[in-house]
């Protein structure tokens, strides 16, 4: 597409960077501790429920409105002719930067556990409160990862989000089998993933099945218009059907697959330290802390040729979805305030760094809030609420604003026999009624 925002050259180049944005920290840092405390094989069925009978639809529409408009979120919905849901835009891209704010500070933790893995420092782990209480040094590794991101997506859509993901993409997934393969052949890997694939039904409450649908949308990057301004990039040609679909099935394949490999990690902890997966504290330390000593007990060269792989692993799934988050509002800059893409780029990016400088130090002790932890309490209503919320309004928007006929149509251009199918039934049932009445009573339940 040879217009002056840029657009991604080819199918397979829109397909790994929307699926690099879906596969990131949300698989493997998050998944992991969600499954566990949401009952095993219970929650991965709710949440493999949600993706294929809620996202999939509002992913296709998403990107159907972006690509229809070739505008950012907010460009886009006024561009339709209705002014008044550019709030959705709007509030895609606040959700965004804050997502972005936390996001950001793990992936430097991820980076700086990586570096210290290959130098073969395993007590890193059980001095994690130490490592984050130094937020001198992890605000050092987030500044790193955020230039990292501010300078591939400084480079445009295909020079830089594109050909990232078309190098981190196919890397990550070698190491993820490899590393799952490993990790299977551990003692203990059994147990684990006893707690992965048994479902425990007594652990399902309200707030696991609110727990299952924040992840399904945070995992897919969905309801803060990432794929809407992804789809603003990709030709008419395209078939946003299958390409929704590919992107769903890489974003729960990854996870699946990570999945495999952390219980089984984790069930090889458990076996070092003669306790169960269970008796682990949960939350966003809980890899950090756990693993890092066990790799040590594999020798101090492959313990830590294993766990600095891991690490750069969960840097590289985190890059193509920092990526993902920066452009939202980089691209919302540019098209609405005609700002030159770099420029656009390292303001909005230090801005991001400045708001996520509470996440980082309350995670380094230093408590903003007395009983709330920043990062936490952004995580919380940026993903679990302000996601299903976006998704929610956009189920609306396709359904009863901009109507099936229009969106139909859209889709229609790379794909025309669509709405002849029995897809295209179930995606206007799933939108008129099922999105709206599940997400709607959802998102009013967290508020
Ligand atoms: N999907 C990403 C992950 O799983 C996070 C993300 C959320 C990225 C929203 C972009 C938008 O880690």
């Amino acid at each position: 597409m040879a217009n002056s925002r840029g657009g991604f050259s080819n199918r397979l180049g829109f397909i790994l960077a929307a699926a690099g944005s879906a596969v990131g920290l949300g698989n493997i840092w998050k998944f992991p501790f969600e499954v566990r405390d949401g009952g095993g094989a219970a929650f991965v069925v709710m949440y493999l429920g949600f993706c294929f009978i809620l996202c999939t639809p509002v992913m296709a529409t998403e990107i159907a409105i972006g690509r229809h408009t070739s505008k950012d979120p907010v460009g886009a919905f006024r561009k339709l002719g209705h002014k008044k849901w550019s709030f959705i835009g709007i509030m895609g891209v606040i959700a965004g930067m804050l997502i972005l704010s936390f996001y950001n500070v793990v992936a430097g933790w991820t980076l700086g556990f990586a570096i210290e893995m290959f130098q073969g420092n395993f007590e890193v782990g059980s001095n994690f409160g130490s490592f984050v209480a130094d937020w001198k040094t992890t605000g050092a590794y987030a500044t790193a990862f955020m230039l990292a991101t501010a300078f591939i997506v400084s480079n445009g859509v295909s020079a830089g989000i594109e050909k990232a993901s078309k190098i981190l993409m196919p890397t990550l997934l070698v190491m993820v089998l490899g590393l799952m393969l490993y990790a299977l052949s551990l003692p203990g890997s059994a147990e684990g993933l006893y707690y992965y694939l048994v479902p425990n039904f007594s652990a399902i409450t309200m707030e696991t099945v609110y727990g299952a649908l924040g992840q399904a949308f945070f995992s897919l990057s969905l309801g803060m218009g990432t794929l809407l301004t992804y789809g603003s990039y990709i030709s008419k040609k395209e078939n946003i059907i299958t390409s929704s679909a590919f992107i769903t099935i890489a974003d729960v394949g990854i996870a699946f697959i990570g999945g495999l490999m952390m219980f089984s990690f984790l069930g090889f902890v458990a076996h070092e330290q003669n306790s169960s997966i269970m008796d682990f504290k949960g939350g966003a330390g809980m890899i950090f802390m756990l693993l890092p000593g066990s790799f040590s007990s594999l020798g101090p060269v492959l313990g830590s040729i294993i766990g600095g792989v891991f690490f750069v692993l969960l840097s590289f799934a985190a890059l193509t979805s920092t990526v993902s988050l920066l452009e939202v509002p980089v691209a919302f800059v540019v098209d609405e305030m005609k700002v030159e893409r770099k420029k656009a780029v390292w303001g909005v990016a230090a801005i991001i760094f400045a708001i996520g400088m509470p996440s980082l130090m309350s995670a380094g002790g230093v408590e903003f809030f007395t009983e709330i932890h920043f990062m936490d309490w952004v995580e919380n209503i940026a993903s679990n609420t302000m996601l299903p919320l976006g998704g929610f309004l956009i189920s609306i928007y396709g359904a009863y604003v901009w109507k099936k006929k229009n969106l139909y149509a859209e889709i229609a251009e790379g794909n025309p026999n669509f709405k002849y199918t029995l897809l295209a039934k179930y995606m206007e049932f799933a939108l008129k009624y099922l999105c709206p009445v599940i997400l709607g009573s959802i998102t009013i339940v967290t508020i």
